[in-house]
């Protein structure tokens, strides 16, 4: 498996990524999810303070609490910044953003004791808050770099407006987008999601690359192609977007060791460039101009 920087200044990251927001299993399972990942090379780990109804973060942690040495092996990833009602949460009554330098202080320290571990790699704002104030942002990454807690910083699901203002206000590189593309979700490559990353040195990190497993338009002539490259559905998915000059990393969401391991060939697969572009006629339902 490739590693990557995601961006010069890092962090270093396995170029596929699993998810664990659909990891709400026992430790058991995330143990031997982990386990498969890591003996794939897929080293970095991307949460969420909410996922499992802020659990995930937690049954993580707790395979990390019976297995330290394994901490090392690994890169972790989360994100903060959105809020909902939860028993775990009583006090939030409406589903709102907080990027409020206390919530996001409170919350990485929270994910920390979670994890048990004493650092994130990188930590996201998960959403773009309407309230964002840049300046709160700032001092919040600021003081929890300081304290060594996090080690780099990026966005998700930022419009490129947002993206460019927040990082005018940074002393460190935002160093992703994570955002959602896949066959199913083109648009980043068209809209400058990609370009204004590229601008920036940054990597895409690519949410649901397979569409969350739902079906696709073209689905009869993708299995076709994938068996031309001797590979399978959702290696050729994945080889699609590994082809572009930005280096997306996908984040994918299986809760199946199986998949794990098929997904990690797709770095095997090499599309030709006329593929890449049959793929993108099948989903967009027309030629490009
Ligand atoms: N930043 C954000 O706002 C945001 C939003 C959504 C997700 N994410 C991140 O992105 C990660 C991946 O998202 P995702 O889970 O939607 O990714 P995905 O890899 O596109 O979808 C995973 C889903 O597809 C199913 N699947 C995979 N291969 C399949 C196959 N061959 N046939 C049928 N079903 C198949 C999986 O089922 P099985 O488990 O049975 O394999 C799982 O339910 C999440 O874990 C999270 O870390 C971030």
């Amino acid at each position: 498996m490739q590693q990557l920087p995601l961006h010069p200044q890092g962090p270093t990251f396995s170029r596929i990524i699993a998810g664990a927001w659909r990891w709400k299993l026992s430790a058991s399972s995330v143990e031997r999810l982990i386990q498969t990942s890591l003996a794939e090379g897929i080293t970095t780990f991307d949460h969420a303070d909410i996922y499992g109804d802020h659990s995930n973060e937690e049954i993580f942690g707790e395979v990390l609490r019976q297995q330290p040495a394994l901490r090392d092996k690994m890169q972790l990833v989360t994100k903060c910044g959105i809020k909902f009602q939860s028993d775990k949460r009583p006090k939030t009554w409406v589903k709102h953003y907080d990027t409020s330098k206390e919530h996001i202080v409170w919350s990485a320290d929270n994910s920390l004791r979670m994890l048990n571990t004493d650092r994130l790699d990188l930590l996201l704002i998960h959403r773009p808050d309407p309230l964002l104030n840049p300046h709160d942002v700032a001092e919040a990454f600021t003081k929890l770099k300081e304290q060594g807690k996090v080690l780099h910083f990026g966005v998700s699901n930022f419009t490129r407006p947002q993206f460019y203002m927040l990082q005018k206000f940074l002393p460190m590189p935002l160093v992703t987008n994570q955002i959602e593309i896949s066959l199913a979700r083109v648009d980043p490559f068209f809209n400058g999601d990609l370009d204004l990353l590229m601008e920036h040195r940054a990597s895409a990190m690519a949410w649901s690359p397979l569409a969350g497993g739902k079906l696709m338009a073209g689905e009869r002539e993708l299995f076709s192609k994938a068996s031309q490259y001797n590979a399978t559905y959702t290696q050729l998915l994945l080889a699609w977007l590994l082809v572009h000059p930005s280096s997306i990393f996908p984040v994918i969401g299986t809760t199946q060791p199986e998949r794990i391991a098929e997904a990690a060939k797709a770095l095997e697969v090499h599309l030709d460039k006329q593929d890449w572009f049959e793929m993108l006629q099948w989903a967009t339902g027309k030629e490009v101009a």
